[in-house]
């Protein structure tokens, strides 16, 4: 396939690319850009790893090709943290014991950002169901809450 200019800004950083039509945004984050913290699950838009913000909304990157993108702003986990201060959802996250395993994490979190600037964090059902499309095998799921609950009050 040929490949098509994308530019697109990454966490800040305004980036000129060339990529192929066929590639997904999650493709394009981990293996054409490195930005390896957007984890791949199902590669389906089923389990929610790979969530990041598209101009401030959050998407599963696998079910967005990268040329869908064009001109946006594209927010990874890598790009939440001010310098060395973590993003207040990832204290939170530590704090309150938000993950064992950790692979799900990072779209935990975006998706968990995201829940509160949507407005859909007033109650820990809200938020339950928000992040419902967020599947975390080691069952988290109490914990991941009461980070969201905190950050959010
Ligand atoms: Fe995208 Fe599972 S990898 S939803």
């Amino acid at each position: 396939f040929e490949q098509q200019p994308l530019r697109v800004q990454i966490n800040g950083v305004a980036k000129q690319l060339s990529v192929e039509p066929r590639v997904t945004l999650l493709d394009l984050l981990r293996e054409q850009l490195h930005l390896t913290g957007t984890k791949k699950g199902c590669d389906h838009g089923q389990c929610g790893a790979c969530t990041v913000h598209l101009d401030g909304q959050r998407i599963n990157s696998c079910l967005t090709l990268a040329l869908m993108t064009e001109g946006a702003k594209v927010t990874t986990i890598e790009g939440l943290a001010s310098g060395d201060k973590l993003h207040p959802m990832q204290e939170a996250f530590i704090k309150h014991d938000g993950f064992q395993c950790g692979y799900c994490t990072p779209g935990q979190i975006m998706s968990a950002v995201a829940c509160i600037g949507e407005g859909h964090a007033d109650t820990p059902e809200q938020v339950r169901e928000y992040m419902s499309g967020n599947i975390c095998r080691c069952g988290a799921y109490a914990n991941i809450v009461e980070a969201v609950m905190e950050v959010k009050n």
